[in-house]
């Protein structure tokens, strides 16, 4: 004990009922008590115990954390159930040995030792452990001499030396149980420990449900979490005996601080290492760790591959229960053998399939001999019928013991790294059959997987899968010829995503993650694995967007590059799902900020003015300057989505078209686009070209300016469009008059004004009239004079009218649609 520490416990055994703050000490004997203010420090003085209150409660806890680290980080709390409600707890050792918590003279917690003590002491150790021993115990410093520890009962954080499992002599389980949340260190619903099955494992908890194991111990590690073995940094062990059973880690070096803790908020263990550099928690490592961690995801006897389209494959042998669900994703009835198991002792008929790198199934109905060799395991499955599958339980050196596994195997899966090899039991004819096919070329049997997984999922199919399969099919025809000879210039080079993915990336599209209702369907916002996030675009079925127009959007957008178009990631084509997958912009679209008069104000002068001209930068590319000429025709606020920069990305290209070289404008019996947006000869004419789409860019920027929409647009006094409005305005030389009120403030008068004069020059009734994209944009960014605009096509105003009162319903509201059949006259 050190002298400052014994001066703290001569004051403090001198006033035991003064409350003095940051008087510490690192034990406390019979009748000397902590209270709220006062800590108890460790003799290294890593680690101390005192009252916290978590979060922004004001609940009050004891609790032990880090002394040295300046992030709180509380890694025990003692009366987790029951919180104190002032700052009035006192902790006190009896003289039985028992740590009593209380607040005015109720017991809030207490400490239950092994057994009656002479001269209990307690003590905070340096390894963050609170003990109570006995003083006149020859051997207080061994473990075994406590008569009770913290690391006994531990709460969310393993820290090292600690075991967690089970003590058999006892019936000690100890669990990690995540806080209910950062407010609330009672225990949650998210949880770890060992089972005792013949061979244990470690399993995380959901509730009652199983939701991780990283398979059982190998000697070595856990085959599904092979990153977790021994390291220049940590050394991990999983002891098993007729004791005890359980896992444990400790430091390699002692400069390294290490932390395991479970997490209710993401329902993730991580490992976190203290970064001194930067002052800072890191993620180490963290479990589950991906879509395959995810608990029986394919079901009895199938067999998870990460990298595989869709995940869940049947192990070699087996074959999917129900083709028609499995198929459809729904892999809960998992697989069965091929051909049936034979079962007879005398004429055996059976064999074994020798699958490498998997994650050993769910142990729960095993038996463990760690005595025998592989031989002798093998003839021990094989003698009964139940037995499905065997391998060593310890794979360190050439291997030893044996494991089997009784009934249908679960929860396996394969690892990129490490995993181990397991025996699986199967009929002797279809083991000839897999030898057989393991001598053809490994390229034959990838094609043939391709193949096979290709034409399951698909339907139509887009371009792009069409000429895969097709490629494909052709290959399997004919596998030795020259795999070159087809043309790829073609195909997409955009990656296609698995429906599954994209169904766990969203929840299910799950209705909380919906942030939008594109033209053709509900967009949503998805978390990828690895923690990017993307926008699903979900083409519902009864929407306007048939095929064509989605492998028109994917085609297009796939080969376009440039900062102020969204990006496509990947799309998915299975079944009836169409799903186009974005970058996601975290600031929604334009349309949401400029007509809402609350977050209007978000958007002042400089970022609209930024806006606009990222928008006509991207236009500009789109016109001009990508290889292929494009019509958005279906340019409008909501089709501008926002960056966490502002940066605006023109998005959805369902409706775009592109142009030959020196085509000028097309025609279409099929007018798609929005009202109000549209420039009347294609809205009346169906005839488009480039300059549709710098009418629909004047509407926009007017909106911008006013904050209003074009369409919806009602003036008290006369029956005039957005568009009527502004050029009488302007007319009467008070244009400043269409300025939003929520960017008067911020805006330069000269330059909203030069907008106001450009946009009107865009919407000129005429498109000839109409400047282009690189016009506008020197307009905009120069001081250079600019033609006087001619008033506005009348007709156009009036057909806005109309188009508004053919649906009242939807005049005036935010839910604009893009229309797909107007007419073709
Ligand atoms: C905390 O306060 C509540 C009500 O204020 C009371 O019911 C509860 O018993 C108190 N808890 C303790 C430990 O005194
Ligand atoms: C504690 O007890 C005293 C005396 O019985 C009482 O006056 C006081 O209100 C109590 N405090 C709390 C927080 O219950
Ligand atoms: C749990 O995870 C959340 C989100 O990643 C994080 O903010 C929080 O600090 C974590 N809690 C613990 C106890 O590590
Ligand atoms: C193995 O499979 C074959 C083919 O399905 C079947 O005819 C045979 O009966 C099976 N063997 C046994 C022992 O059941
Ligand atoms: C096979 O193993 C199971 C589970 O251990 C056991 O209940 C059964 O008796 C065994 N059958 C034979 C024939 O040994």
């Amino acid at each position: 004990m050190n002298v400052l520490a014994f001066i703290s416990i001569i004051t403090y055994i001198l006033v035991p009922s003064l409350r003095v703050f940051s008087m510490e000490a690192d034990s406390i004997t019979v009748s000397q008590s902590i209270s709220d203010g006062m800590t108890l420090v460790s003799q290294g003085g890593t680690f101390e115990l005192g009252f916290f209150s978590p979060g922004s409660s004001n609940k009050r806890y004891l609790g032990i954390w880090y002394k040295k680290i300046p992030t709180r980080t509380i890694v025990w709390v003692a009366n987790r159930q029951t919180s104190i409600n002032v700052t009035s707890g006192i902790l006190m050792l009896k003289s039985t040995g028992s740590l009593v918590l209380s607040q005015n003279d109720t017991v809030v917690w207490c400490s239950t030792p092994h057994e009656q003590a002479k001269k209990p002491v307690a003590q905070l150790l340096d390894s963050g452990n609170l003990v109570v021993k006995d003083e006149e115990d020859a051997n207080p410093e061994e473990e075994e001499g406590y008569l009770w520890q913290s690391f006994d009962y531990p709460s969310d954080t393993m820290l090292p030396g600690m075991k967690i499992g089970w003590d058999l002599r006892n019936g000690l389980n100890r669990r990690l149980t995540a806080w209910k949340s950062p407010e609330d260190p009672s225990p949650g619903d998210f949880s770890w420990g060992i089972e005792t099955y013949n061979y244990p494992e470690s399993v995380m908890n959901k509730g009652n449900k199983k939701y991780y194991r990283p398979g059982p111990w190998n000697g070595l590690y856990q085959s599904g979490a092979p990153e977790l073995k021994p390291n220049s940094l940590f050394d991990y062990n999983f002891v098993s005996d007729q004791n005890e059973v359980y896992y444990t880690y400790t430091l390699r070096t002692n400069s390294l601080v290490s932390i395991l803790v479970m997490n209710q908020t993401n329902y993730v263990r991580s490992r976190y290492v203290w970064v001194e550099t930067d002052q800072k928690w890191k993620i180490y490592a963290s479990r589950p760790g991906d879509y395959c961690d995810t608990y029986n995801l394919c079901g009895a006897n199938g067999n998870c591959i990460i990298s595989d389209s869709p995940v869940c494959q049947c192990l070699k042998g087996f074959r999917p229960k129900s083709l028609e669900m499995w198929n459809s994703m729904d892999w809960s009835q998992g697989c069965v053998h091929k051909k049936p198991l034979s079962c007879d002792k005398f004429n055996q008929k059976d064999g074994f399939l020798k699958v490498s790198s998997l994650k050993l199934p769910d142990t729960t109905f095993t038996w463990l001999d760690e005595t025998i060799g592989l031989e002798e395991c093998r003839t021990k499955c094989l003698n009964n019928c139940s037995c499905m599958a065997y391998t060593n339980s310890d794979i360190r050196g050439k291997g030893r013991g044996c494991a089997i596994w009784f009934g249908d195997l679960i929860d396996i899966r394969q690892m990129p790294v490490g995993g181990q090899d397991l025996y699986i039991r199967m009929n002797a004819s279809e083991l000839i059959e897999e030898a057989e096919t393991g001598h053809k070329k490994l390229t034959k049997t990838i094609i043939a997987i391709i193949a096979i997984a290709t034409s399951g999922m698909l339907l139509l199919g887009c371009i792009w899968i069409l000429k895969v399969c097709k490629n494909n099919s052709d290959k399997v025809k004919h596998v030795d010829q020259d795999q070159n000879n087809g043309k790829h210039s073609e195909d997409l080079d955009l990656p296609l995503l698995d429906l599954s993915a994209i169904v766990y990336a969203t929840g299910n599209f799950s209705i909380d993650n919906k942030i939008g209702e594109g033209g053709f369907g509900p967009v949503y916002l998805g978390k990828l694995v690895n923690g990017e996030e993307i926008a699903v675009k979900r083409l519902s079925k009864s929407s306007g967007q048939g095929m064509t127009e989605f492998k028109n959007e994917v085609k297009l957008v796939a080969k376009l590059q440039h900062r102020n178009l969204v990006k496509l990631l990947g799309c998915c084509i299975q079944g009836e799902e169409k799903i186009l997958v974005y970058e996601y912009m975290s600031n929604s679209s334009l349309d949401s900020f400029i007509f809402d008069d609350a977050k209007g104000e978000v958007l002042d002068w400089s970022k609209r003015y930024h806006i606009i001209c990222g928008v006509a930068r991207g236009l500009l590319y789109l016109h001009h300057d990508s290889r292929l000429r494009i019509v958005h025709r279906d340019l409008k606020a909501s089709n501008v989505l926002l960056d966490d920069m502002w940066n605006p990305k023109i998005a959805d290209f369902g409706t775009a078209r592109t142009f030959g070289g020196d085509q000028i404008e097309g025609n279409t019996n099929r007018v798609v686009g929005t009202y109000g947006y549209m420039a009347p000869e294609y809205a009346i004419d169906g005839v488009f070209s480039i300059k549709s789409d710098i009418f629909s860019f004047g509407i926009l920027l007017l909106e911008i300016i006013s904050g209003k929409r074009n369409r919806g647009f009602y003036h008290a006094n006369h029956s005039q469009n957005l568009i009527g409005h502004a050029w009488r305005k302007w007319k009467e030389g008070k244009a400043l008059e269409l300025i939003d009120k929520n960017i008067v403030g911020s805006c330069i008068e000269s330059e909203v004004l030069r907008c106001i004069h450009i946009s009107l020059l865009c919407v000129e009734e005429h498109p000839k009239d109409r400047p282009n994209m690189s016009s506008v944009i020197l307009m905009l960014g120069s001081e250079m004079e600019l033609a006087n605009p001619k008033q506005p096509d009348f007709y156009m105003s009036k057909f806005s009218d109309e188009a508004n009162s053919s649906q009242p319903a939807d005049f005036g509201t935010s839910n604009e649609i893009t229309i797909t059949q107007l007419i073709a006259r």
